[in-house]
């Protein structure tokens, strides 16, 4: 007899739901139990199926409609001889589902009879990983969107582009993948090379997994800094024409996208086209962080450009290359999101009303943002929310520049105090991002990842409960040892 089956459910969901009442017995899952569903739930029930190795027919587990509820939200009861899972959509009655796989992972398929009502307080609920630094594989980007999608997170930010290396395939741009998305290893002195595409394949059959799982897919597209491995394919969209090469280090590079050349402005109309078709997100990520404008100060094309726009200062320039992507993020029929820089600058030409502001440099951007009527994604570097930081402030640790702990993400708040109630209705939530200059490979990701995702994801749920889930950590620990998930075990 393990002791953890006696163990009650409210100790064992996290994020913690809204509501739970913990009932006498337990309910066995096994192969031979039978799950049915009514109509619309048919992907969960399909999903139910193959997650718990089960068949249909029976009731022994029921996706069952109920009219009236929210999108996301699922009402769940365990008893000794049936689970139901009541629903008004297919993502609600998802939801559901992960609680019972969390129940069923921590003991051993004994789940504890219990009644959970649940609901979300945030409706976007991230993670990035930057997969132009070091790429990560499909099969490990899906692995991610799975643990992700049990904690019921729903945005998975693709950072596609970046210095050091290309990933989107793109019809009628061959040097994409010759040069752009390879870069050369320069501790090495034999020449080898980093990096690939990632195939249109890849990328289809990535977001169709991560759907199932009722996570987004949104893309990242970087502009007009942070572009090096575009621009050593393609020099002639920067300011002197180059060579320029993919960074194989790292850091903020001068050479960025010239916003005085009409032929850059051609590729990224064309890119963005092609992405808005590739990904199905309503949403775009245009980055805009990080880009310095000397180029652009000594740049004959920029000084025209200017001229032409009656623009007096470079980093007015920078605000119309936003205006201008996010022109055509619009024609491409989806919504731009920007690093919270896109703010800067806009004296003179204000910036798109949609633009969906995110807030890393801290949260006085995000503040900013919605004060100027833009939604808002807050995940300020400075509260926990930068998974590429250290647990500890250790030399031992790894990560770089910074430290995150447990403790900060439990007590880090996306609608801060000072915000007034009217404009936290902007806030739309937050997400930890991984920046990956030192993540070489897929362990080292989840180590910098776990725990804090899933006190993050805590926090994007039910926030009020962080504090409860740090004082029970042992239970993520668990959880990243059933999910084979390399985690920090310290304090
Ligand atoms: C960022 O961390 N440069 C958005
Ligand atoms: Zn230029």
């Amino acid at each position: 007899m393990h002791t953890h089956h006696s163990r009650k459910a409210s100790d064992l969901i996290v994020p913690i739901p809204k509501s739970i009442e913990d009932w006498e017995g337990t309910f066995r899952l096994h192969p031979r139990i039978a799950i049915a569903a009514e109509k619309g739930f048919e992907a969960v029930h399909q999903l139910a199926l193959e997650l718990f190795g089960c068949k249909a027919g029976g009731e022994d587990i029921l996706f069952k409609y109920q009219a009236g509820m929210e999108q996301e939200a699922y009402i769940l009861t365990i008893s000794k001889v049936q689970i139901v899972i009541k629903a008004g959509t297919d993502e609600g009655a998802f939801r559901g589902l992960s609680t019972i796989r969390k129940l069923a992972l921590l003991t051993d398929n004994q789940l504890p009879c219990c009644k959970v009502e649940d609901s979300p307080t945030f409706a976007w609920r991230g993670y990035m990983v930057d997969c132009s630094r070091h790429q990560f594989s499909i099969a490990f980007l899906k692995k991610l969107i799975d643990v992700a999608s049990l904690f019921h997170l729903n945005r998975f930010h693709w950072h596609l582009t970046d210095d050091q290396g290309w990933r989107i395939p793109l019809d009628g741009w061959p040097k994409l993948e010759s040069i752009a998305s390879k870069r050369t290893e320069l501790q090495y002195t034999d020449g080898r090379t980093y990096g690939r595409l990632y195939s249109k394949e890849e990328i289809l059959d990535l977001q169709a997994y991560a759907h199932a799982r009722h996570v987004l897919v949104v893309p990242e597209i970087e502009t007009p800094g942070h572009a090096s491995a575009l621009l050593a394919a393609y020099p002639e969209f920067g300011c002197t024409g180059g060579p320029y090469e993919t960074q194989d280090r790292w850091g903020i590079f001068e050479e960025v996208m010239c916003a005085g050349s009409d032929e850059l402005i051609g590729f990224l109309g064309d890119a963005i086209t092609q992405i808005a078709e590739l990904f199905s997100s309503p949403y775009i990520h245009i980055g805009g962080d990080e880009c310095p404008h000397a180029a652009w100060q000594q740049c004959p094309r920029c000084q025209e450009r200017m001229r032409q726009l009656g623009l007096t200062d470079a980093r007015y320039l920078q605000s119309w290359m936003t205006s201008k992507v996010c022109e055509m993020v619009h024609n491409a029929g989806k919504q731009p999101i920007g690093w919270d820089e896109v703010l800067e600058g806009t004296e003179q030409l204000g910036l798109p009303k949609d633009l969906i502001v995110m807030s890393w440099r801290g949260v006085q951007g995000g503040l900013e943002a919605t004060r100027r009527g833009h939604q808002v994604i807050m995940c300020p570097n400075t509260a926990g929310c930068y998974f590429d930081y250290k647990h500890l402030d250790s030399e031992e640790e790894m990560g770089t520049l910074g430290v995150s702990t447990l403790n900060q993400v439990a007590h880090f708040s996306c609608v801060p105090d000072s915000l007034q109630a009217q404009a936290k209705a902007y806030v739309l939530g937050s997400q930890g991002n991984l920046w990956t200059e030192k993540v070489t490979t897929s362990r080292q990701a989840e180590y910098l990842m776990f725990p804090r995702l899933m006190m993050l994801a805590q926090q994007l749920w039910k926030p009020e409960d962080a504090g409860k889930v740090l004082q029970s950590k042992s239970t993520l620990t668990q959880l990243c040892d059933a999910l084979d998930l390399a985690c920090y075990r310290g304090e």
